[in-house]
């Protein structure tokens, strides 16, 4: 799977996709990942990234030039073959107004042959991008970051995850499958005891149906508790 960053802060994503599973995947090749800096593909001497708002306000605004000149030449299209673009890259940004991401969006989107990220900065990103270069804005929950580089990173991590080849763990996939849709069960290693706190009898007792089980149940209980709910004034819907 290939995925396009474009940024303006670069070396957030250095250690990122050179450390755990998402270094794995990047060496071994089943991801290719590209992190663009949008101020390689600014005009001018002092390649301008920003400019105040029209209408007025505080804060700076991505401008569209950069952002637009960046995702078409490094993914080899023109201006004018913005649709066709569209059809082969999910273009991507995002923005805590986005879609609220889930796992079925995760998995929507590590079905695609092809993604690009557009992290969003200072008080906002010219709208004309998100209008006319993107095929989707995405946020990953309903709070506000600074810009969207850990909300892309929280992405590629997610979407990684599901990519074939990636885990290869077939224990971990089976064990996916069977829980799809609920939270993890609680785990436990040794020791048994740990001042005082003992691992639940029924993990410790060699009866495989009984473990199995009681994983259900505490999974199901987890997913109970945890359904999610609106978290905003108002209501939070999946729109937002
Ligand atoms: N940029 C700033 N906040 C964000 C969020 N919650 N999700 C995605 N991108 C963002």
């Amino acid at each position: 799977m290939r995925i396009d960053i474009y940024t303006i802060f670069t070396p957030i994503f250095e250690s990122p996709l050179r450390e755990g599973l998402l270094g794995k995947a990047v060496r071994g090749g089943v991801l290719d990942v590209r992190v663009h800096d949008i101020r390689d593909h600014a005009e001018g001497k002092h390649r301008q990234v920003d400019d105040a708002p029209f209408g007025g306000g505080p804060g700076m605004v991505l401008k569209p030039e950069p952002v637009f000149a960046a995702v078409t030449s490094t993914l080899g299209y023109g201006m004018d073959e913005l649709e066709k673009l569209k059809e082969k890259v999910r273009v991507i940004m995002l923005t805590p107004r986005g879609r609220r991401m889930d796992q079925a969006v995760v998995a929507e989107l590590a079905a695609q042959p092809h993604i690009a990220l557009i992290c969003g900065r200072y008080e906002g990103v010219d709208e004309r991008v998100t209008e006319h270069l993107c095929t989707d804005a995405l946020s990953v929950g309903d709070y506000v970051l600074s810009g969207g580089e850990f909300a892309a990173l929280v992405v590629v991590e997610a979407v990684t995850r599901l990519v074939p080849g990636v885990i290869g763990n077939e224990e971990s996939l089976v064990e996916e499958s069977f829980s799809r849709g609920l939270l993890e069960y609680p785990q436990y290693t040794r020791p048994a005891e740990y001042r005082g706190w003992r691992v639940p009898d029924v993990l410790t007792s060699g009866d495989h149906e009984a473990v199995e089980r009681w994983r259900r149940e505490r999974a199901e209980e987890f997913t109970r508790m945890k359904q999610p709910g609106p978290s905003l004034p108002g209501g939070g819907d999946d729109t937002r």
